[in-house]
């Protein structure tokens, strides 16, 4: 076990294809820098040269869903202990764009692995380390699906598989709803939307801080 003293922040943003987390996050990461904050802005399945080339495979390979996801949790390993952890041991706030919740959507709930069992490599994978505030960036999926402009072979799938990605994440969140902070992503400009999340993640922090 990693015995690093974990100072900094650890934010992950989860959603559907076409939800615009990608561009929420690098306004979040903008926001935050402007107060002085140190950011770390990452991705998975990525981040890490090592977990970047499993993401090629996975990315641009059909393959066993089981293979995919220990492909997803060994990514996942290799960016904990390379990028995330010592981010956090700095004190840096990480924000991630995807985490263990889009295995349990994704690999779990859309694919019907079993949800126990994806659980339980996630737990693996991280040694338990959970994000302090997940965002879920909520979209109806077939307006996602429109706004969506790289389709993978994930987006080729559709409405209805965006539907039980969707309704994996709302499971995750009912597991354990006092992470999750949750934006419709059709209710506000991206700036208006990234300061809502800076506003979460303040009242959070000022909350841990006492
Ligand atoms: P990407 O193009 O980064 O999608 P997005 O911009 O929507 O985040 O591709 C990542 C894909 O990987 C996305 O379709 C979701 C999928 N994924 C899983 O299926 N399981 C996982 O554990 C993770 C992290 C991602």
């Amino acid at each position: 076990m990693r015995s690093t003293k974990i100072t900094g922040f650890f934010i992950t943003f989860e959603g559907t294809e076409g939800a615009g987390k990608s561009t929420l996050i690098r306004e979040v990461a903008k926001r935050l820098e402007l107060r002085g904050i140190a950011v770390t802005l990452t991705r998975e399945p990525g981040g890490t040269s090592v977990a970047e080339k499993i993401r090629k495979v996975i990315l641009e390979e059909t393959m066993d869903p089981w293979t995919e996801l220990f492909l997803y949790e060994a990514a996942r390993a290799e960016h904990l202990a390379e990028t995330v952890r010592p981010a956090l041991s700095q004190g840096r706030v990480v924000l991630c764009d995807r985490f263990t919740d889009s295995t349990l959507a994704y690999q779990a709930h859309a694919r019907g692995l079993s949800w126990t069992k994806v659980k339980a490599l996630n737990r693996a994978a991280t040694q338990g380390l959970q994000p302090q505030l997940t965002i879920l960036v909520d979209v109806d999926p077939e307006t996602g699906l429109r706004r969506a402009r790289d389709p993978n072979r994930f987006e080729k799938e559709g409405v209805a598989f965006q539907e039980k990605v969707r309704a994996g994440f709302l499971k995750s969140r009912r597991e354990q709803p006092r992470r999750w902070f949750t934006i419709r992503s059709e209710s506000g400009s991206p700036a208006e939307l990234a300061e809502r999340v800076v506003r979460e993640f303040l009242k959070r922090r000022g909350a841990r801080h006492g």
